[in-house]
């Protein structure tokens, strides 16, 4: 989604806000701009249709500079992403502008009303209202000020923006009270030139960050947008505005009352945010994944005696007892996580799981009783459609526990609890680490929750924990022996033009999340299935030109998995009898599928519930491999955006 960054301090403000912004790129967007004020040209702007280096080739034949400054990226909801579209967005004098994340969802009504009190608008984007409303407080603002002065407004039935410089209300009143008037979703940062080094902040929906440095002050959508300077953190909560001078910032509700900054300090290395080499941050991150495990579960369980620890969970032991079911809800590859994990609770804590897109959740007026409990599940902390579920879950008298790998975001500070996945930041818009992190999380919960409800034995535990641990060097080793042979697979298999993934059990969401990982970066079409399902329908779709991507491993110590494995092998035969083009991702060793399929990519062994983890990196590394041949641009796919802050 849209990046925003602002700066206030004494260095050179456009390089620090472009860097800023392509630290964001990440979040996905289609247009580029900014603003600078604070020089003698007063407020000046440059925007740009497509990316950032078209941003810079404007200021470079057009150069700007001033003392403080925003600038944003565009990730188009409403009008195209042309020049005029992009932020920030003027009010009618120019000398006020707003750089806007989310989605004000009442625009067309106060555009109405704001054009026939005079305003004229340039844009189609509903953030263009935001400065006139601003522009209009201001103004109303100015006029009542010389009416209580006893002086009758001669100017009363002026446009309003001849009365911009007549304010008798700082910038920041006019920021609040236009909020008040907004429905949907924001997070903004608002500039004037009648107002010299202040930068006006405010949040109701999309993350918004403030940087304290020294002697120097941020804004941004996203911490990696500053980390570079500091790593001193304020997460703006909905309903805050922040005002940010050179003297420091200071922090009110929306109707004046002053707050505290709660300063969090980020541990993140701004490093871990590079490619350190990589061509793409997708590979860096792929390559990431044993140490993000390793470090979900640090400090999180015992080798010596098969203990879970979950610390700072306002949930007691007592409640995860009495808990009646755990309701998940989460999207895209975070949801693929939790229906891999109602396999893991299900099995080790026999406690009901549902699991539902967040999108979904609040619309279906779902039963949910108050001893249920919510979790959810996201890399971002901050995807709108998780946060409306999580508020439905409390609305129902639920208690939430989050999985989440950024501290601070929206969702952790809502919940009762966080399960921190340490995955370090996730750049790629391909979530890769963060789900395999997830998995880890939910392995642990799970594991906790059959320790508290005595659903498994000490010995249970001991083995299980020992198995997590090994898990870390098996990713390793995967890494290692099938990188190659996906890079020799895509050159087969980068001109399909249909993908499909199927996998039974636990493998299925892996199977789903395999034919995700391939339509979001190389946009060839894929689906995932139930590999019991392809004779109820999709079996149609099988032909010569079919690549059929089919999980088959099995832990062969659990009787349940080689059975399910046992039915995998007649489902692809189903496949091979129709020519389709089987891959399979089978365990080491397994000599007997090779004379089954076209190509054996082999994994380690594992148990059934923790072969998940190793099963989706061969096919994160097709996809990427795949994605690279057909030329895509792999960390920033088209029409997608890191973090989705609207619903
Ligand atoms: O930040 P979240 O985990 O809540 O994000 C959820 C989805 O938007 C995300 O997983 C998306 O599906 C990824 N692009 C998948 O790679």
């Amino acid at each position: 989604m849209c990046g925003i960054v602002g700066y206030i301090g004494p260095k050179p403000v456009v390089p620090v806000i472009v860097e800023g912004l392509r630290r964001l790129e990440y979040r996905g967007y289609d247009s580029a701009g900014i603003a600078v004020a604070g020089n003698s040209a007063g407020l000046e702007l440059r925007r740009a249709p497509g990316k950032l280096v078209n941003l810079e080739a404007v200021i470079a034949a057009n150069p700007i500079s001033g003392t403080f400054g925003i600038g944003h990226t565009r990730w188009a909801t409403h009008g195209r992403p042309t020049e005029e579209n992009a932020h920030p967005h003027r009010d009618c004098t120019g000398s006020l502008v707003v750089v806007h994340n989310g989605i004000v969802e009442n625009y067309l009504a106060l555009k109405h009303e704001l054009t026939a009190r005079g305003h004229i608008f340039v844009t189609e984007t509903d953030t263009e209202i935001i400065a006139h409303l601003i522009e209009q407080e201001l103004a109303d603002a100015a006029k009542n000020g010389k009416q209580n002065n006893g002086r009758h407004s001669e100017r009363s039935e002026e446009p309003p923006h001849f009365a911009n410089d007549a304010t008798n209300i700082p910038l920041e009143e006019a920021v609040r009270r236009t909020v008040h008037r907004l429905t949907g979703a924001f997070a903004i940062g608002v500039l004037s030139a009648h107002e010299p080094n202040k930068l006006v902040a405010a949040r109701m929906g999309p993350p918004a960050v403030i940087g304290l440095g020294d002697g120097e002050f941020f804004l941004a959508s996203d911490v990696p947008g500053i980390l570079h300077h500091t790593r001193n953190i304020h997460f703006l909560a909905d309903g805050e505005l922040a005002v940010l001078t050179p003297h420091g910032v200071t922090l009110t509700d929306f109707d004046g009352h002053p707050l505290h900054l709660k300063i969090q300090r980020i541990q993140w290395d701004p490093i871990q945010a590079e490619k350190a080499g990589y061509k793409h941050f997708m590979l860096k991150e792929i390559n990431e994944q044993p140490r993000a495990i390793r470090d979900t579960t640090l400090g999180r369980i015992s080798l010596d005696t098969g203990k879970v620890f979950l610390d700072n969970l306002q949930i007691t032991e007592q409640e995860f007892k009495q808990a009646t079911q755990i309701s998940i809800a989460a999207c895209g590859t975070s949801w693929h996580a939790g229906l891999a994990g109602k396999f893991m609770i299900e099995r080790l804590a026999r406690l009901p799981v549902d699991v539902d897109y967040a999108s979904e959740y609040r619309y279906r007026d779902p039963i949910s009783d108050p001893a249920a409990i919510g979790l959810l599940i996201t890399q971002s902390g901050e995807t709108a459609d998780t946060i409306a579920a999580q508020r439905e879950l409390i609305a129902k008298g639920s208690k939430t526990l989050a999985i989440c790998n950024v501290v601070g975001s929206a969702v952790t500070r809502e919940a009762q609890g966080t399960i921190t996945t340490n995955a370090g930041p996730e750049i790629g818009v391909a979530s890769t680490k963060a789900f395999t992190a997830q998995l880890t999380a939910l392995f642990v919960l799970a594991l906790h929750l059959a320790q508290v409800r005595g659903t498994i034995t000490a010995d249970q535990s001991l083995r299980l924990v020992d198995e997590l641990s090994k898990v870390p060097s098996k990713v390793e080793d995967v890494l290692r022996s099938v990188d190659l042979q996906c890079q020799e697979l895509a050159k087969v298999f980068h001109t399909a033009n249909d993908f499909l993934f199927l996998g039974r059990g636990i493998h299925y969401p892996i199977a789903l999340e395999g034919a995700l990982k391939l339509k979001e970066i190389s946009y060839i079409h894929a689906e995932g299935y139930p590999a019991g399902e392809m004779k109820h329908g999709p079996n149609a779709l099988i032909d010569e030109t079919l690549p059929v991507v089919t999980i088959a491993t099995k832990d062969p110590n659990d009787p349940s998995s080689v059975l399910k494995y046992e039915k995998t092998l007649s489902n692809i035969q189903e496949v091979t009898a129709r020519s389709g083009r089987v891959i399979a991702i089978a365990i080491e060793g397994d000599e007997e599928i090779k004379h089954l399929v076209e190509h054996t990519i082999q994994i380690p062994q594992a148990p059934e519930l923790l072969l998940p983890i190793l099963e989706v990196v061969p096919l994160q590394l097709l996809a990427y491999h795949i994605a690279v041949r057909r030329g895509c641009d792999v960390d920033q796919p088209r029409n997608l955006a890191k973090s989705v802050t609207v619903e």
